[in-house]
Order: structure tokens, then C-alpha cells, then sequence
């Protein structure tokens, strides 16, 4: 979790006059903005166009040579174009004679198949790493990975940041009564998130037993701790198609939960999962805009929380050669 006394007096201490080359793919150009924007900058200038049968072009505007560059783009939807843009957007620079190439990846796509767990399947959060690192990527800056252990598919620099800290703060805003309090892990891979949670907020923690007999099927099987009478935070990192949120927040409900608040880093925001958000015993739904969302079709309990002062900060420490977990107690991050 972020420290937060730290991150507010770093906030004020970015150095609008260092040269930071900031550029962006098309996948969040808000979110590049704003963190342009908190940098005390602007986005570099470099045209991408599409092809008529979709093949992608890029060139950069502004000679880069012997420069440290910053490319923001998540590998959000529509993945396999967002993720192909970034590799050509790394090769047009390398061919540029940039000095280093930090791919800002706020939203790490194809990061949940991280292992094989059954046989013949494909590992795809080892080969974008690996196509990273071909493209010329020197180094990654990811938020909120799917698990930390991404970090060891690569052979190049891994800045890993952590958003959650965000969500955080929100709800200690809300000055809930931690007496009431329950955070709710949606699965058990999300335990030691709900631990870390529940400990910034004075509060226990229960978990959910969550089974997937078929893609993109989620069940919730039982709750694990004591929820009964309890407003509850149920965090996870991704929302997708929002089964594995809902789900929960209706067994939550059948066992008694008071008001049930959801909260999640990276809101993919799959097929149904506005639907199901909307219809689903949920007070209110915090995300924030590592991925773009359509404010106009989103329900009023949907709030969506911005990275960018965060990102800005761990862009203006890493171009100073300054320390960034510093802005993390990794110490607790590392009891597991
Ligand atoms: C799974 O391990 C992730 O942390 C999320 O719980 C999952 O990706 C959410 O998917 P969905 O919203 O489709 O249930």
C-alpha cells in the first residue's frame, strides 16, 4: 500500500521542468492526458493510423535519439490491437535511437493466463513479456499486476506500482465503523489483497469460495468468516464480466450482509457486467481509470477513481533515478 503522507508531499515535489518525453498509444489517451497533465507536460507528438485491412501505423514526429522515453498505453480492449499498437509504438522508437523505452502499461492485458493449469495450455503473460522485450522495451511499469510474479517473466526493469492504495483512501473517506466493518476477498487468490485491505482499515476479513466450472462462469460456494450484520468491501483487481463480484455479493446477501461496497483496480467491463453490476445487491462500485470507461452508460453506484497523480509520480522518480517503492511499505506487502 501506498504510504500515503509520503505520496501527497512527493505530489507536490514533481519537478515541472525536467524534459520527461511522454508519448501514448490510443487505448487511454484520457488517462495520458491527465498524467501529462501532473507531470507538467504535454504528449509528444507521433502518428498512428490504421490501414484499411487493420494493419497499424506509427512514426514518431520529434527526433528521440539518445532520449529516455515513456510510452502510456494499456492492454485493454480491444487487447490483441492495444497490445500490437504498443509493440509497433516500442519499434518505431527504437528505431529512433531512443536511449531507453519504458512501456507505461497502467492495465497489463493476458496477465490472468500466468500459468498452466491443466495441460497444453499457453502461457500468455510470459509471451508479452517476451514480445515486449523483442520490440525493444528497456523497461515496464505496471500497475497492479494479476500476480507480482509477472514481474519474473521479464529480463528487463519492473517498476510494479500498487492502485489499491487509491481505493484505499476512498473508503477510509467514508468513515465507515470498522466495528462493522468486513473485507471480502471474491476468491481465495485475492487473500492477501483483502489481508493488506483489512489492515489499513481496522477491520477483519472473510473470503469467498469461488469455483469456475466454465469460462467466464463464476460460482460462489460459501463464505469463509463472519459476515452477518456486517457492511462489507469486497476488493478484487479485475472486474471482467462482473460474475465472480456478483455472484459473491449475492451469497453475501443471503448470509446476512448489511450494505455491500465493491471495489476493483482494472475495470474490464466485459459483455453483461454492467448489467449485472446494476442489478446485483451493491451499494457502490469504486474502480479506477486504469482502463477507459463510457461515463454515459455507467449506473450512478459506478465511480471511477484516477491513477494518474500516481502514475506521474512513479514516472517523474523513475526519470530522476529516484526511489519508488519508498512510496510503498513493501515491508507488509512481503509477510505473506
Ligand atoms: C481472477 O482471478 C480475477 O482476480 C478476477 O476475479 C476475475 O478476472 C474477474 O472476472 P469476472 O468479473 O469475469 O468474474
Amino acid at each position: 500500500m501506498i504510504n500515503e503522507e509520503v505520496y501527497k508531499k512527493l505530489e507536490r515535489e514533481i519537478n515541472p521542468t525536467h524534459d520527461i518525453k511522454l508519448f501514448a498509444g490510443r487505448s487511454n489517451p484520457k488517462l495520458a492526458q491527465e498524467v501529462a497533465e501532473a507531470l507538467g507536460t504535454s504528449i509528444g507528438p507521433m502518428v498512428i493510423k490504421d490501414f484499411a485491412d487493420g494493419e497499424i501505423y506509427v512514426q514518431v514526429k520529434d527526433s528521440v535519439r539518445g532520449d529516455d522515453v515513456f510510452i502510456i498505453q494499456p492492454i485493454c480492449k480491444p487487447v490483441n490491437q492495444n497490445l500490437m499498437e504498443l509493440l509497433i509504438i516500442i519499434d518505431a522508437f527504437k528505431r529512433a535511437s531512443a536511449k531507453s523505452i519504458t512501456a507505461v502499461i497502467p492495465y497489463y492485458g493476458y496477465a490472468r493466463q500466468d500459468r498452466k493449469t491443466s495441460g497444453r495450455e499457453a502461457i500468455t503473460a510470459k509471451l508479452v513479456a517476451d514480445l515486449l522485450t523483442t520490440a525493444g522495451c528497456t523497461r515496464v511499469l505496471a500497475v497492479d499486476l494479476h500476480s507480482g510474479q509477472i514481474q519474473g517473466f521479464f529480463n528487463i526493469l519492473v517498476d510494479h506500482i500498487f492502485a489499491t492504495s487509491i481505493l484505499v483512501n476512498h473508503f477510509k473517506n467514508l468513515n465507515l465503523n470498522p466495528q462493522d466493518l468486513v473485507i471480502v476477498s471474491p476468491d481465495t487468490g485475492g487473500v492477501k489483497r483483502a489481508r493488506n485491505f483489512a489492515k489499513d482499515l481496522s477491520c477483519p476479513y472473510a473470503i469467498i469460495d469461488k469455483r469456475r466450472d466454465a469460462h467466464n462462469e463464476a460460482i460462489a460456494n460459501s463464505v469463509i468468516g463472519d459476515v452477518k450484520d456486517k457492511t462489507c468491501i469486497m476488493c478484487d483487481d479485475i472486474i471482467d464480466t462482473a460474475g465472480s463480484i456478483t455472484e459473491a455479493a449475492k451469497l453475501l446477501k443471503q448470509e446476512g450482509a448489511k450494505d455491500i461496497y465493491v471495489c476493483a483496480v482494472h475495470p474490464i467491463f466485459s459483455g453483461p457486467a454492467i448489467q449485472r453490476l446494476t442489478d446485483a445487491p451493491i451499494k457502490e462500485v469504486v474502480v479506477t481509470n486504469t482502463i477507459p470507461l463510457n461515463a454515459e452508460s455507467l449506473p450512478e453506484k459506478v465511480k471511477q477513481l484516477s491513477v494518474a497523480p500516481l502514475l506521474a509520480q512513479a514516472i517523474s522518480r523513475i526519470h530522476d533515478d529516484e526511489s519508488i517503492s519508498s512510496l510503498f511499505g513493501f515491508e507488509k506487502e512481503m509477510k505473506v
